[in-house]
């Protein structure tokens, strides 16, 4: 059994053992419901007190039995709770580290619950596209009142315990503890031992919230902030039960919801995103036990958009940063840039004054690379020209101390050219951030030819202190998410020849989920950026089939927002997208040169042709080893291209959808003669795993 049984001084202490946070599995829920029998048989013992071992009390289910047989298993948590609530002796949870979800339930099943100050409470289910299962919605909205229970149960955030224990009127913590925390909760069982009645969340009410409208406003506010999820709709339909029901009837209606979401397409999304943010930063060849390289001081090269923002997530940890430039003047745009930054954190309150300051005392500037040489790290963001970045690297690899690791973030080039041009090969590694760095979760770690397993295991442990979604990729144009993404604008232009406007298009797949559509996205990162890649690409696949359309908007000097005009029109110093009769007319006339009647296209279209254009292309990126697993191409889109969470990226789409039928419809679009019938020829992986039967996931 998962768990620990001792006496001391008449009190019983059930330890919860199952590392790394005493997940609720099984073995851990029998052997609760066992040390509570054992404590009611033993004349010695007057009350018990339920801790955890190791730094947490609980974290909640125990993720490795998610979707097996033995989550369900008897005895399951409602009987555990039903177990340690009818104890006839008093039951004590002593809390530290974390109480989360299943946990936090378990402490509420208790007579008493103490705490030390620190510890992160939250019911966090509602992230995985389900609702407290085990009473939580019924129960915390009795010991925290209404509002602060619909906070945490619809957002799943934390909220640490010394500011839940001084909330007025609260009964979820009946005390806190300064010092040792399991001596102090045996401490306080010993003195109620013989308190009667035992007290008992059931015995709670729940006050109506003082906004009658509260439910409504928070439904209204969830559909804006948690776009097309199901689930915190139906926490606050759970809370609103709390208010509304008794406590059984209340758990029974939760169960109800429970039940019907945790089967539902969203919630397999949300659970494939969950272990598939863990997966990636795994690499299947390199080992967990990779000795890492030291990474204590970095060096960024280049002050510009992207070395900027590099810079601030390694302050943001605590990382001393040194940034180098070619110009004085570029040094100064680039920290005031920082400093902006920063200020716009602090004006809005999420950075306080002292944290700015120590952040940025961690920054030093250079213009000379005898400065960085005892860097362990340094991060290339000059210019995308491969004259320009092997001039850096030839002098990195001049200058820096040995066993530096030396990346670039380049976003085209071939990085393991990039590394031949060193004497230190294994050493390079591409770390290509998203715009604006500082704030999207995607890292994607470009991986060489040449690159050392330590060097990887590194930047994998390096990526994770600051916060970043890693995930692997080969190299090859457009590593793993620009390279599906061009397939994906293809499409869009393809659209536009038929008949669909810019609005239509962004707007069937906005309604699908996507955070934005490609043409105004096109306009926030800027048309010309695709312009000057579409150049070289015509080139270089000379047989690659585009839509002139978006050539001919740039032609017109329509680059986006920062231009004041792109595929939408902008008022100045706005960015709400106009329909623009300018685009419209170009349109039309490109149609005509080419005897195109327009057509009306649906918005299932649309969405179709948009989002399988990408499982293609990331069926190819399978099969050609630049991703090692279907769930990093998709976090790679969850986290980097706003792909919709409760649809699991384009892959896991796919897979919902049953790859017969993607291979189906794809096989429809290669009849459409101004398509590109090439292109809708399924990869070789997508036709097999189709034949079989089988998905990518
Ligand atoms: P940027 O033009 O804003 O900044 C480049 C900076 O590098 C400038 O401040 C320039 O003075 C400096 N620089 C140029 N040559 C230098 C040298 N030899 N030594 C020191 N400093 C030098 O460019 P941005 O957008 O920051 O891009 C930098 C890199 O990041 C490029 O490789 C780009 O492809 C990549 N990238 C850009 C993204 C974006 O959305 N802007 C996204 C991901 C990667």
């Amino acid at each position: 059994m998962s768990t620990s049984y001792n006496v001391t001084d008449g009190v019983a202490v059930i330890t919860l053992e199952n590392p790394p946070v005493n997940g609720l599995g099984q073995s851990t829920r029998a052997g609760i419901v066992d040390g509570i029998a054992k404590a009611n048989a033993d004349a010695a013992v007057k009350a018990v007190v339920i801790t955890g071992s190791g730094k947490v009390f609980c974290g909640g289910a125990d993720i490795k039995e998610f979707g097996s047989p033995k989550a369900g298993a008897e005895p399951n948590l409602h009987v555990v709770i039903d177990t340690v609530e009818k104890s006839a002796k008093p039951v004590v949870a002593a809390i530290h580290g974390v109480a989360m979800g299943g946990g936090l339930e378990l402490a509420l099943g208790c007579h008493y619950r103490v705490v030390v100050p620190g510890a992160q409470i939250a019911l966090p289910e509602v992230n995985i596209g389900i609702v407290p299962g085990a009473g939580g919605t019924q129960r915390l909205p009795r010991v925290l009142g209404v509002e602060t229970a619909l906070q945490m149960i619809t957002t799943g955030a934390s909220v640490p315990s010394e500011k839940l224990a001084k909330a007025p009127g609260q009964k979820l913590f009946d005390r806190v503890i300064e010092g040792d925390l399991v001596p102090g909760a045996i401490a306080f069982a010993k003195e109620f031992a013989d308190a009667r009645p035992l007290p008992s969340v059931r015995d709670l009410t729940v006050a109506a919230p003082a906004d009658a409208e509260a439910f409504t406003k928070a439904r209204a506010e969830l559909a804006k902030s948690r776009r097309g999820l199901e689930a915190p709709q139906r926490c606050v339909d759970c809370v609103e039960a709390s208010v509304k029901l008794d406590l059984d009837a209340g758990i029974k209606f939760e169960r109800e919801v429970f039940e019907k979401l945790v089967t539902s397409d969203q919630a397999r999304a949300l659970r494939h995103a969950f272990f598939g943010e863990r997966a990636a930063s795994k690499i299947p060849d390199v080992p967990e036990s990779t000795p890492l390289r030291k990474i204590e001081r970095l060096a960024v090269i280049g002050a510009g958009t992207m070395g900027g923002g590099i810079t601030m997530n390694f302050l943001n940890a605590g990382v001393p940063v040194t940034l180098l430039e070619m110009k004085q003047e570029a040094l100064d745009r680039g920290v005031a840039t920082i400093r902006k930054n920063y200020e716009a954190q602090v004006s809005k309150g999420k950075l306080a004054q002292d944290k700015y300051e120590q952040r940025m005392s961690l920054l030093t500037t250079t213009l000379s690379y005898d400065d960085i040489a005892q860097a362990d790290m340094v991060i290339e963001a000059v210019f995308e020209d491969f004259g320009v970045k092997s001039q850096v690297f030839t002098k990195l690899d001049a200058v820096m101390k040995q066993g530096a690791i030396l990346a670039s973030n380049t976003s085209t080039l071939d990085v393991d050219k990039i590394a031949e041009v060193t004497k230190r090969p294994a050493d390079v590694v591409g770390l290509h951030f998203f715009s604006p760095a500082n704030v999207m979760r995607l890292l994607e770690v470009v991986r060489s030819k040449h690159t050392a397993k330590d060097v990887m295991a590194t930047v994998m442990a390096v990526a994770k202190k600051i916060k970043k979604v890693a995930v692997v990729s080969g190299v090859c144009d457009g590593f793993i998410g620009n390279r599906m993404i061009e397939q994906y604008s293809r499409q869009a232009g393809f659209l536009l020849d038929e008949g669909a406007t810019p609005q239509q298009v962004d707007k069937a797949v906005e309604k699908w989920g996507m955070a934005m559509g490609p043409f105004r996205m096109g306009d926030l990162a800027g048309n010309d950026i695709g312009w000057a890649i579409r150049k070289r690409r015509y080139t270089e696949k000379p047989d690659m089939r585009y839509s002139a359309t978006a050539d001919k908007l740039c032609e017109l000097g329509r680059f986006g927002q920062k231009t004041g005009a792109g595929w939408y029109d902008y008022e100045a110093g706005k960015r709400e997208p106009i329909p623009s009769p300018v685009v419209e007319e170009m349109l039309a006339k490109h149609r005509a040169d080419k005897g195109i009647t327009p057509r009306q296209i649906s918005d299932e279209e649309i969405v179709g042709r948009l989002i399988l254009a990408l499982a293609n292309e990331g069926a190819y990126i399978l099969e050609e080893g630049i991703a090692s697993r279907a769930s990093d191409i998709d976090m790679v889109y969850l986290t980097g291209y706003g792909f919709p969470v409760f649809r699991g990226g384009p892959m896991f789409y796919a897979d919902t959808l049953g790859l017969k039928t993607v291979v189906e419809t794809m096989k429809k679009f290669q009849q459409n003669p101004l398509d590109d019938a090439k292109g809708w020829e399924p990869a070789p992986l997508l036709s097999k795993l189709a034949a079989e039967g089988k998905s990518f996931n």
